[in-house]
């Protein structure tokens, strides 16, 4: 039996307090950058430890920048998972250098650090790290390779806003930790990102290259203290979040750890209705971190099910039910074949992924009938 209405992946829970807190910001006279992206950032800087945080309006300009301000540019490397979306590897792109995309864990879906190891050449000047689905990379593998080649280290933090390793949060092991508030996240503010750092040098960086390379924002600019001069210093981007955004992300943020321990719920009921399918479930949380639960990713185990993974995936969409595909590696996307000369079977461990994983429902929006949908659907389109 199909659902009435289509369930949506990824739709966030929104709820009053920051209802009320956009409208008080529409009315206040002062939507653009200022007081509560400023709040924001304090209070992201506070949940994760960083030294400092700069909130941006999206996790791709904060790696953009992140990129920008350790001095990657032009002729140097930066090594890559391939089993990430292809902002990261994109990111790499816009600071004007190589993406090296290398292969990742089956199991964990992570990087591989002996694969990192494998890829460092004399131009490698950075690494970027993707906490797959909320789980941490081996930080202390990738910090160990990172301090032996002198390369900087720029964490992707998108899925991984409450990953942490021996209760130190994703993101504050690099020079720069980049997260996302895109809608699917478990934090959302619409678009926006964050960029969090331990030197104070580099966050300011990425402060100025975000606001067309100004040396003084619009609040401090139009504010109740006077009109200031600013100068411009560098080329820089328009990469800022509004206060509209950070009105939504205040509260979503004051609420992370709820939503998280609603998606753990979740998470366990579905580990314990598909144990028996020809399906791998994800891998254990590893002692000694924790998963952010971002996203619950099936593995087909496509020599034991009647069908595709393709085919699943209308199938799901028949009964009702929005899936994803956390992803198709990037190095099958045609530019990165025809642009740095990719090609398919060099990479087994993600193509593997690639061809068998979907992503179920796991907002904590769900109620326990929609999770009973999904998984009645997950087993229907299985059997078929
Ligand atoms: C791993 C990863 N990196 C980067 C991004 C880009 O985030 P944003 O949409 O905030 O630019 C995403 C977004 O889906 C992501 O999943």
């Amino acid at each position: 039996m199909a659902r009435e209405s289509f369930l949506v992946f990824g739709s966030p829970l929104i709820e009053q307090p920051e209802i009320d807190e956009v409208v008080e910001c529409l009315r206040s006279g002062w939507i653009g950058s200022g007081p509560r992206v400023s709040r924001f950032e304090e209070k992201f800087r506070e949940y994760t430890g960083a030294a400092h945080a700069v909130a941006l309006n999206s996790c791709t300009a904060a790696l953009h920048l992140a990129f920008q301000a350790v001095g990657v540019g032009a002729g140097d490397e930066v090594i890559a998972p391939t089993m990430t979306f292809v902002a990261t590897a994109n990111a790499v792109v816009h600071a004007g250098a190589t993406p090296v995309l290398v292969d990742c864990d089956r199991r964990t879906m992570n990087v591989d650090p002996d694969a990192i190891e494998a890829a460092i050449t004399p131009r490698t000047r950075a690494l970027v790290i993707v906490h797959f689905a909320g789980r941490p990379c081996e930080m202390d593998r990738i910090l160990a390779i990172a301090k032996r080649h002198d390369l900087r280290l720029v964490e992707d933090c998108a899925h991984a806003i409450e990953t942490t390793v021996g209760g130190r949060h994703a993101g504050t092991f690099g020079d720069v930790g980049c997260f996302s508030f895109y809608v699917t996240k478990n934090v959302v503010t619409g678009e926006g990102g964050m960029a969090i750092a331990p030197s104070k040098e580099v966050s300011d960086r990425i402060r100025m290259l975000g606001l067309h390379g100004m040396t003084k924002d619009a609040w401090r600019r139009f504010s109740d203290k006077g009109y200031v001069h600013y100068d411009v210093v560098e080329i820089g981007f328009k990469y800022n979040m509004m206060d509209i955004q950070a009105a939504i992300g205040i509260h979503q943020l004051a609420r992370v750890e709820r939503l998280l321990e609603r998606r753990r719920e979740i998470w366990r009921r579905y580990d314990e209705a598909f144990g028996d399918l020809p399906v791998f479930l994800p891998a254990p949380e590893e002692p000694g971190t924790r998963h952010a639960l971002h996203l619950y990713t099936l593995l087909l185990d496509t020599d034991r099910t009647a069908v595709s993974r393709d085919e699943f995936l209308e199938r799901m969409t028949e009964r009702k039910i929005g899936t994803g595909v956390h992803y198709r590696a990037v190095h099958l996307h045609p530019v990165y074949r025809e642009r740095f000369g990719y090609r398919s079977g060099q990479f087994p461990n993600a193509e593997w992924i690639s061809d068998r994983t979907v992503s179920l429902p796991l907002s904590a929006k769900l109620t326990d009938s929609d999770v009973d949908d999904v998984i009645e659907a997950v087993r229907g389109c299985l059997d078929a």
